[in-house]
């Protein structure tokens, strides 16, 4: 294959573990964004995105907690059925189903030890549909991430800011910026590597920082909050097409409002039922016509 065939093959053919390996060697940027339900795997598909991934982020964006230390791994499985189910859908049908679909791992789902990791990471492959799982955590966690690998669950990483840590950092809070947290944070990256992660989600760091670890390390990095020099991206998708209430983080950059527009157009359906205006004749069905009208 010639080189720009193989550059089209990896921007538009299936996106598989090793393709994200394979796209930062040949220096493609990548995306993945969150997907929660069918509808949003249907519009992230189409839209382009190279990973879904069924974020843990769903105990805030959905179930409205205020962390995502509640969500259990039988409610993770739902979500990863519906996005699973609509892929394999656009996959049978040729419409798509190109990202691959990885699984966040719930709070106490994975720290406890290593059987029950490896139980809990399985479900999300043989019953949920992913194709991998992410887990949260540093060179503590790395002999996890071995075994996981050894017993063929590929492992997408997840250190800096580590939302199911967020009482030990007490908040959301960019980590890394002194330099010891820095070199703690780079010697994790190394250890999940090392342990055999195939990407790595680099999350509120600075970018400096972010961008030490993207060069240093051969399996492809994912920033959120960590600066423009990550081979890929991973953004929330509530929040990149704006439809959660209230104003964003500033590592969001909102390409649409979805919120407002959602409140504009049901103030106009409301206006429409009060007022009669809605349903006209071309929202109803005709029956047999009475004498009258005859
Ligand atoms: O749960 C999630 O959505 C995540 C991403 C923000 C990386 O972990």
């Amino acid at each position: 294959m010639g080189s720009s065939n193989v550059l089209d093959a990896l921007r538009h053919g299936p996106v598989t573990v090793p393709t994200l390996r394979s796209m930062k060697a040949a220096g493609l940027r990548f995306v993945m964004a969150t997907a929660y339900d069918a509808v949003f795997a249907h519009i992230l598909d189409e839209g382009g995105v190279d990973v879904i991934l069924v974020g843990d982020s769903l105990g805030m964006v959905i179930q409205g907690h205020e962390t995502t230390l509640p969500v259990t791994v039988e409610e993770m499985l739902y979500h990863v059925k519906a996005v699973a189910r609509a892929l394999e859908k656009r996959r049978l049908q040729g419409q798509g189903g190109r990202p691959l679909l990885v699984a966040d791992m719930p709070f106490l789902s994975y720290q406890t030890d290593i059987a029950t990791a490896i139980r809990n990471a399985g479900r999300m492959l043989a019953e949920g549909g992913a194709q991998a799982v992410k887990i949260e955590g540093g060179e503590a966690f790395a002999q996890t991430v071995a075994r996981l690998v050894e017993v063929g669950i590929p492992v997408m990483g997840h250190i800096g800011l580590t939302p199911q840590r967020v009482h030990a950092m007490g908040g959301f809070r960019v980590q890394g910026k002194s330099s010891e947290e820095a070199e703690r944070i780079f010697m994790d990256a190394r250890a999940i590597e090392q342990a055999g992660a195939f990407a790595i989600v680099l999350e509120g760091i600075p970018s400096s920082l972010a961008k030490r670890i993207s060069q240093a390390l051969s399996i492809p990095t994912i920033g959120i909050g960590a600066g423009p020099d990550c081979d890929g991206q991973v953004l929330v998708s509530h929040d990149f097409l704006g439809l959660l209430p209230g104003p964003s983080p500033r590592f969001v950059k909102r390409y649409a409002e979805l919120y407002a527009l959602g409140v504009e157009a049901t103030r106009r359906f409301v206006h429409e039922v009060q007022n009669g205006l809605f349903p006209a004749e071309a929202h109803s069905y005709g029956g047999p016509s009475t004498q009258k009208e005859k």
